[in-house]
C-alpha cells in the first residue's frame, strides 16, 4: 500500500503557498533579506508549530511570511513546493497564493505573482508539472481591502484561474465577500471559498448560495446537515479535505475520527490535500499515508479519492482525460 500510494499519479487542489514555507527556506531568505525572525533557530521555531485552533496556526504563519520581499523569494519559495511535487508523482497542482499577506507589508501584487509565475514555468519546463493559480481573499480584511486586491489581479488576470477565501472563519461569514464574489466572476475567475473547516454547516450553505462556488476547501462540517449533503451531490461540488491540517487544528481528535470515509459513503467527491504542509508535518503523500492507515482504507478507497482529485480539478477537459488515464494505467500495471 505504501508504494501504491507513494507511485500513484496525483492532483493536489488545495494548497496554500505560503503554507508550504519550510522553516529551513524561511532562515535562508531571512538572512539574505536581513529580516529578523523572533525564533533562534529551525529547531525552536518548529517547536512553535503547536496549535489548538485555526487562528493559533494563522498568527504564525502570517509572522512567517512576512520574510517573502523579493520576486526571488516567492520563485524560491514555489519552486521548493514544485521539487516536492516531483518526487511524490503529483501531476497537477492548483496553487492558493495570499496577495494581501504581502502588499499588506509594501510587498508589490507584480512581486509576488511574478515570482510564483516564474516558478510554474520552470516547473512546467523542468518536470512537465501543470499548476494553476487560485488567488485567495483574507475573510479577516474587510470587502474593500478585497475590492482593492481584486483591481490590483487585474493585470495579471491570464495567470490566475480562480478566486477564494481563506483565513479566520469564525465570525467573517461568507455572505460579507458576496459582492466581490459577483464582480471576480463577472471578471472570467471562478470561485471558491473555505468552509465548514471550523464554522458550521451555515457557512457553507451561504458559500454554495450566495458566493456560488465551484468547489468547497474542507467542507467538513457539512457532514452535520443532511439536507446540505444533498444540495452538495445535487450540485456536484467537490471537497477538498485535508487530514493533516483537521488534525494540527484539532478539528478532528484524531485521524481515526476523521470524516473522510464517510464523506465518501454518503456520495460527496472528497478529495485529499495537504493545505500547508510545512506546518501541518506533511505533504500530499503523507496526508494519503497517515488517513489510509488511521481509516484502513482500501486501495479502491485510495484510487476514488485520487480520481477525484484530477476529476474535480479545473485542468481543462483534454488535460483531465490525460491524468486520468495515466492513473489507470498506473492502477492496471501496479504489481507491488
Ligand atoms: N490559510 C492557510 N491555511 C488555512 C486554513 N486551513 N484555513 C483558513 N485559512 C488558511
Ligand atoms: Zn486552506
Amino acid at each position: 500500500m505504501e508504494k501504491f500510494i507513494r507511485k500513484i499519479p496525483k492532483a493536489e487542489l488545495h494548497l496554500h503557498i505560503e503554507g508550504s514555507f519550510q522553516p529551513e527556506l524561511m532562515f535562508e531568505i531571512a538572512r539574505r533579506n536581513q529580516i529578523d525572525i523572533k525564533y533562534k533557530s529551525v529547531e525552536e521555531l518548529r517547536r512553535a508549530y503547536q496549535f489548538n485552533c485555526l487562528q493559533d496556526f494563522l498568527d504564525i504563519y502570517y509572522t512567517g511570511a512576512c520574510v517573502l520581499t523579493t520576486e526571488q523569494d516567492f520563485h524560491d519559495l514555489t519552486m521548493a513546493y514544485f521539487d516536492e511535487c516531483e518526487k511524490e508523482n503529483i501531476l497537477f497542482t492548483e496553487i492558493m497564493f495570499d496577495p494581501q499577506t504581502h502588499t499588506k507589508r509594501g510587498i508589490p501584487f507584480a512581486t509576488v505573482i511574478k515570482g510564483i509565475q516564474k516558478a510554474r514555468e520552470e516547473a512546467k519546463e523542468k518536470y512537465g508539472i501543470e499548476s494553476l493559480l487560485i488567488m485567495s481573499y483574507l475573510r479577516h480584511l474587510s470587502e474593500a481591502d478585497a475590492f482593492e486586491t481584486l483591481e490590483q489581479s487585474l493585470p495579471f488576470k491570464h495567470l490566475i484561474y480562480s478566486v477564494g477565501l481563506d483565513s479566520s472563519e469564525k465570525g467573517n461569514p461568507p455572505s460579507k465577500f458576496k459582492r466581490v464574489f459577483e464582480a471576480s466572476a463577472k471578471h472570467g475567475y471562478t470561485v471558491v471559498a473555505h468552509a465548514g473547516e471550523e464554522g458550521g454547516a451555515d457557512y457553507v450553505w451561504e458559500a454554495i448560495n450566495e458566493l456560488e462556488i465551484a468547489r468547497i476547501d474542507h467542507g467538513n462540517n457539512s457532514l452535520r446537515d443532511e439536507k446540505l449533503i444533498a444540495e452538495i451531490i445535487k450540485r456536484d461540488l467537490a471537497l477538498t479535505v485535508c487530514p493533516l491540517s483537521n488534525l494540527e487544528l484539532q478539528v478532528v481528535k484524531d485521524l481515526t475520527s476523521h470524516p473522510i470515509r464517510t464523506m465518501l459513503e454518503k456520495g460527496l467527491k472528497a478529495t485529499v490535500n495537504s493545505d500547508d504542509p510545512a506546518y501541518f508535518g506533511g505533504y500530499l503523500t503523507e496526508n494519503f499515508l497517515q488517513i489510509q492507515k488511521a481509516l484502513d482504507l482500501s486501495k479502491e478507497e485510495i484510487v476514488t479519492l485520487v480520481k477525484n482529485g484530477f476529476q474535480y480539478s479545473f485542468a481543462e477537459d483534454s488535460l483531465k482525460r490525460g491524468f486520468l488515464k495515466k492513473v489507470d494505467e498506473f492502477v492496471e500495471s501496479f504489481t507491488g
